[in-house]
């Protein structure tokens, strides 16, 4: 199972909040565990859910069903505390109270089992130290860290520069990788992973 894209979260029925995600590297994983046989289901945000709660009930529900899950979505941290059922109008809107949304990834922890999971984070420094933090608190097998800096921006379909930490501490850089060719890296682990679990 493959999750990806930017959550939306709601204000009112004409306003959300969002991030900078394209979920470009789902569609390539998609098509990358596609063309090595794989069947996949694609929960590919905001078209088959749209909110961090909405992805969280399907991720939930589906998972028993799957071996693998790819944690590609970026899941807005926090949501407004309230869905306006009318559009609030410019004047009315100072300031927009928020909650936060619940980790999706650490609470699938417990519905773990032998199933390989794979996360995604994003980092400007201390790479492999906050990668290795996600990746225990989480309870990952592999974190793909995707490095941003002024110069490099990981969204949208250009190289990036990733790193690849393993629960057994392995770290692979990729230095300006296009994510078709980092999807398919990141589907062989998810091979590799699954056969040794
Ligand atoms: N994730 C999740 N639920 C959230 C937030 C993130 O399941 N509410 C998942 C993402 O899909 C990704 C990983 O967790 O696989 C990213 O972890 P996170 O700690 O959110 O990373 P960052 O957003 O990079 O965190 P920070 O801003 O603290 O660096």
């Amino acid at each position: 199972m493959i999750a990806s894209g930017p959550t939306r979260e709601p204000l009112d029925p004409v306003r959300f909040l969002s991030n900078q995600s394209t979920g470009t590297i789902g569609r390539y994983l998609v098509e990358a565990a596609r063309a090595k046989g794989h069947r996949v289901t694609w929960i590919n945000c905001p078209e088959t859910v749209q909110t961090a709660l909405e992805l969280q009930k399907v991720l939930s529900k589906e998972i028993t069903q799957h071996d693998v899950l790819v944690m590609a979505a970026a899941v807005c941290d926090v949501r407004p505390a309230k869905l306006e059922p009318a559009k609030i109008k410019k004047d009315a809107l100072r300031s927009i109270r928020l909650v936060k949304n619940p980790d999706i990834l650490a609470g699938l922890g417990k519905k773990k089992g032998r199933r390989v999971f794979i996360g995604f984070g994003i980092e400007s420094h201390k790479i492999l130290e906050n990668g290795y933090k996600k990746l225990k608190s989480k309870k990952l097998d592999l974190i793909v860290i995707q490095e941003v800096t002024p110069k490099k921006i990981p969204f949208g379909d250009r190289p990036v520069t990733a790193y690849l930490l393993t629960a057994d501490r392995q770290v692979q850089c990729l230095e300006s990788i296009p994510k078709q060719k980092l999807a398919r890296v990141i589907v062989r682990e998810a091979e590799r992973l699954a056969k040794a679990n």
